[in-house]
């Protein structure tokens, strides 16, 4: 297979076996891939891939056909278009994926959409729903909304009924949001200003929650996701006291194969039904070939993108 490879920090494309897969796994022949900041950290040297995954083949996640089954696996997958979410070596031409972690992907989903589906959907849906308990009728804070996990938990709970209140750094894409389903786009400055939130979804870290900790509801839940504006921030502990509020966070990549299924199946079970009905879509900011790997790295890298960038491996 061919595989973007880490070579002291450098992404270099080489020829590499094929993965076997175990007795409950699969090898997805792969036609779209997402990167997400996590491939970038990883590029650097600071997040290793888990135990059991390529060291130094980056991708949390892809899309692409099934074209081998562990012998255990009765169930009739060759052949079916899917996307699964990885500890690593998903931008390669073929992945292993353990069975009961694939999506099972909309007919009419373009490989672009579904190679940034799984690692954004994914991620959004746990953190709302299992982490944030976010119900119908509550209102949500989402930073970073104009990024894959933003967008998706845009879409994600505006279709739980949620009133959605997205914040972006520029207004430059506060029209896309709200087609999304936003139902008020602020920019970073005027957080203070709104009216108290019951779920507070942490996309940005420091830069955001240092503003969204002044405007919890009572018994609001802040889940906090990413870091890329600061991973320290000073917390009013009396402001969480009176309101009664949870800080929480969680990273998907380092749970165990069980854990990940469950999330999985919940994902199957609730967003592809939306999907298919184009309730929810994958907003695509960019994609790239694979011979232009380190563009598209650099093209992540920059402020001011709306939606995913994915890289292609297939036609
Ligand atoms: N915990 C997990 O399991 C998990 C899973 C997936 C992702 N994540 C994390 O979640 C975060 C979002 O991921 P993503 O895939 O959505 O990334 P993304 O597509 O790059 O989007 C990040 C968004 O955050 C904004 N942003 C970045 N730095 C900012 C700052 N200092 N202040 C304000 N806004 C800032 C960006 O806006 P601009 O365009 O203005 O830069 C962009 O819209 C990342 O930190 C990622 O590592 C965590």
């Amino acid at each position: 297979m061919q595989a973007v490879v880490i070579d002291n920090g450098n992404l270099v494309i080489q020829d590499r076996p094929n993965p076997e897969p175990g007795p409950h796994d699969v090898v997805v022949a792969v036609q779209a891939a997402g990167i997400n900041a996590a491939d970038t950290m990883q590029r650097k040297g600071f997040y290793p891939a888990p135990a059991g995954w390529p060291a130094d083949i980056p991708g949390l996640e892809m899309a692409g056909v099934v074209n081998a089954v562990g012998d255990r696996i009765t169930e009739p997958l060759l052949g079916r278009r899917v996307c699964a979410v990885v500890g690593g070596g998903g931008q390669a031409t073929h992945c292993l994926v353990p069975a009961e972690h694939l999506i099972f992907i909309p007919d009419n989903a373009s490989w672009d959409e579904a190679g940034g589906f799984a690692e954004t959907f994914t991620t959004a849906h746990d953190a709302l729903v299992s982490q944030g308990h976010l119900r119908t009728g509550e209102r949500i804070l989402i930073s970073g909304g104009a990024g894959g996990v933003g967008s998706a938990a845009i879409q994600i709970a505006h279709s739980l009924g949620a009133q959605v209140t997205a914040v972006t750094r520029t207004a430059e894409h506060h029209e896309q949001l709200r087609a999304l389903g936003a139902d008020v786009t602020i920019t970073t400055d005027e957080i203070p200003s709104i009216e108290p939130v019951d779920v507070v979804l942490e996309l940005v870290g420091a830069a955001n929650l240092s503003l969204a900790q002044t405007v919890l509801a009572p018994r609001a839940r802040v889940v906090v996701i990413g870091v890329g504006g600061g991973a320290r921030v000073e917390i009013d502990l009396l402001g969480i006291m009176s309101r009664r509020a949870t800080l929480t966070g969680s990273t998907l990549r380092a749970r165990s194969r069980e854990e990940k299924a469950q999330v999985i199946a919940l994902v199957n079970q609730s967003l592809v039904p939306r999907w298919t009905d184009g309730e929810l879509r994958v907003p695509i900011a960019k994609t790239f070939p694979l011979g232009d790997v380190n563009e598209a790295y650099d093209y992540f890298g920059q402020p001011g993108k709306f939606g995913k960038v994915v890289v292609r491996f297939g036609d």
